[in-house]
């Protein structure tokens, strides 16, 4: 019945998102995945190693305590060698070494913890931040910083309390038996035998509770999406007055995370006092026969009397195993989720990689291409074309035609499902990733800057560029005269994602940016919405200074502004439809460009 449950609720999630979501497989080899976030305590298993002496140091001198308490009860019955005030001197200290030992338990825990999770955490945004595009396209921004935060939280706990616990309880379950086993051998059988009921309980309840928590954990991720898209989105939210449908999808959300938690906490519940009951029942069994040793004489008051101290530490020792096994089931339902990502492979490197300038010119040979999340859809059918080193071309074509793929192509941010792309004779799939894109600028369509200041994002090109460059290149990009007329100047905040700039001051930021990167191509993609006159021409100046020299492909929406360049490609449905230059194109009869053009002249 849960099994049903639980698939409902992650296919409906899937049919939520509308994206191609790949099912999982069944996971089988559970603890696998926890042992192999196990291998982040690797390097502190020096402290780890000094942490588990002073678990089991602490745990021994807390069970000395009820035995010592024995003892007096004898020696006040006058039974045994020793005097009250030794026995009472020898407890002080034991205290002592109880309160040191703890103490340096729990520190040396903490700092393992604290430091296999932060490696954990840069683990999993370092591999998350390297992945590929199409990883991302099926993901939600929420759900991946869920990730980092709530599953990983939850392994803290368990890093930092649970395991230590769980040692601690067993190791005073081991103890206290040997201590048990050597009053009465008989009494410490008769006790064991309820030990199997346990162990069958906690295999039966344990897959529940695993699979539950990770449901909860999903629904937590889920939540965190509506979150994040909607303050991302927050003038959008407010001008169309959608607070309440926000809210509402939120509540709903929640709902689901307190269902799905309360459900798992039913299991764990009846687990944990189902193995109380049998623990207790069998301690009952055995005080039961105690009682009647002592009358019969085979026992002394004071055995029995540890007896049934260290009897109830045992029993107290299982109820805390079962509840603390409970949680390790929900650690190992988020490691689950963290190995997920960890396990995704990042882009490709290729073998054999050509660590050399990227240089030459650049060769679309048949190019045929559909996204990896919409694998159906053909967006580029036969791409093919020649730019020279130095060149400047230029796309043009209805919105949607393909023009922004084909250069995505060449950014490697996708693998082509057929054809290929050289740039000076080398397939661009054989250079070293990184060499290669920093040797592309971009001028993208939608211009999204970092929340800092203006100063960081024109950086962001070249970080190790000075401050005088940064100048220099924010002058060539006419964009020195806006920025110095702010108060702050270069170290004006520009708001979340640049929202506190115009859309052409974001553009000669994002162009600035290109020219401290000094790129040997040059991609510009141009914004759909228009700027006014002036921001334009100060756009378009600052362009052609970045153009120089450098292989450039433009797409253009505004046909003025690509009268002088070598090439035009027209494209439509994805393929090349029309190529030649300016003159070329505007005298071919009933040709695309030629109606573009007619198009544009009578709008302006
Ligand atoms: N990441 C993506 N995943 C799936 N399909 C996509 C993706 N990006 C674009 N598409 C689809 O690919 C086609 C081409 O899109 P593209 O962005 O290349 O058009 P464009 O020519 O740049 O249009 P515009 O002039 O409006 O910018 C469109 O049908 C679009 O829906
Ligand atoms: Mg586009």
């Amino acid at each position: 019945m849960d099994t049903d449950s639980s698939t409902t609720s992650s296919s409906s999630q899937a049919s939520q998102n509308g994206e191609v979501q790949q099912k999982e497989p069944p996971k089988t080899h559970s603890f696998w995945e926890l042992w192999k976030i196990f291998g982040y305590i690797l390097p502190y298993k020096g402290v780890f190693a000094l942490g588990l002496v002073f678990l089991f140091l602490s745990t021994a001198t807390a069970l000395i305590f009820p035995y010592i308490a024995s003892v007096l009860a004898d020696v006040a019955l006058g039974n045994g060698q020793w005097s009250i005030n030794q026995v009472g001197f020898f407890l002080l200290i034991i205290l002592v070494l109880q309160g040191i030992f703890s103490y340096a338990r729990i520190w040396t825990f903490a700092y393992v913890t604290e430091n296999a999770i932060a490696d954990i955490r840069k683990a999993v945004y370092n591999r998350l931040i390297k992945l590929d595009l199409a990883f991302f396209e099926q993901r939600r921004v929420g759900e991946l910083t869920s990730r980092i935060a709530a599953d990983v939280t939850q392994l803290q706990s368990t890093f930092s309390i649970h395991i230590a616990e769980f040692l601690r309880q067993i190791a005073t379950l081991v103890i206290g038996i040997a201590i048990i086993a050597y009053t009465s051998v008989k009494l410490t059988l008769l006790m064991l035998a309820t030990f199997p009921i346990g162990i069958l309980a906690a295999m039966y309840f344990g897959r529940y509770i695993r699979r539950l928590s990770k449901s909860t954990q999903d629904a937590l991720a889920e939540s965190n999406v509506v979150v994040e898209e909607t303050l991302q989105s927050i003038q959008m939210v407010k001008a169309f007055t959608n607070e309440w449908l926000e809210t509402a999808r939120y509540d709903k959300t929640m709902e689901r995370v307190v269902k799905l938690a309360l459900k798992a906490a039913k299991y764990r519940g009846a687990f944990v006092s189902f193995l109380i009951s049998a623990v207790f029942g069998g301690i009952i069994i055995v005080l039961w026969q105690g009682a009647q040793y002592v009358a019969a004489g085979s026992m002394t008051i004071g055995e029995l009397i540890r007896f049934i101290l260290y009897t109830f530490f045992i029993g107290a020792a299982i109820g805390g195993i079962g509840d603390i096994y409970s949680n390790i089931q929900k650690a190992i339902g988020a490691s689950e989720r963290i190995t997920d990502i960890l396990d995704e492979t990042p882009e490709i490197q290729s073998e054999q990689l050509v660590k050399q300038e990227i240089k030459g010119d650049i060769v679309y040979q048949n190019v045929h291409f559909s996204y990896p999340t919409r694998k159906d859809v053909v967006v580029l059918k036969n791409i093919s074309f020649h730019i020279q080193k130095g060149q400047k071309v230029a796309l043009v074509g209805a919105s949607g035609a393909g023009k922004s793929t084909i250069v995505q192509l060449l950014m490697r941010f996708y693998p082509l499902n057929n054809g290929s792309i050289t740039i000076g004779n080398n397939n661009i799939q054989n250079y070293d990733i990184s060499t290669f894109r920093s040797n592309i600028g971009t001028v993208p369509q939608e211009v999204i800057l970092f929340g800092g200041t203006i100063q960081e994002n024109i950086l962001y090109g070249r970080p190790d560029a000075t401050t005088t460059e940064v100048r220099q290149a924010a002058l060539k990009a006419n964009a020195l005269e806006f920025i110095e007329s702010f108060p702050q100047g270069f170290d004006t905040l520009v708001g979340e994602r640049g929202i506190k700039l115009s859309g052409g001051q974001r553009q000669r930021i994002a162009i600035a940016r290109a020219i401290l990167k000094d790129p040997a191509i040059l991609i510009l993609d141009e914004a759909t919405s228009s700027l006014d006159a002036e921001s334009e021409r100060l756009v378009q100046d600052a362009l052609h200074k970045l153009m120089k020299q450098r292989t450039t492909i433009i797409i253009a929406h505004r046909l003025a502004t690509i009268r002088n360049v070598d090439q035009i490609y027209v494209i439509d449905g994805g393929q090349i439809v029309e190529q030649g230059t300016h003159n070329e194109l505007s005298d071919l009869e009933d040709g695309i460009y030629k109606n573009l053009l007619k198009l544009q002249f009578e709008l302006g």
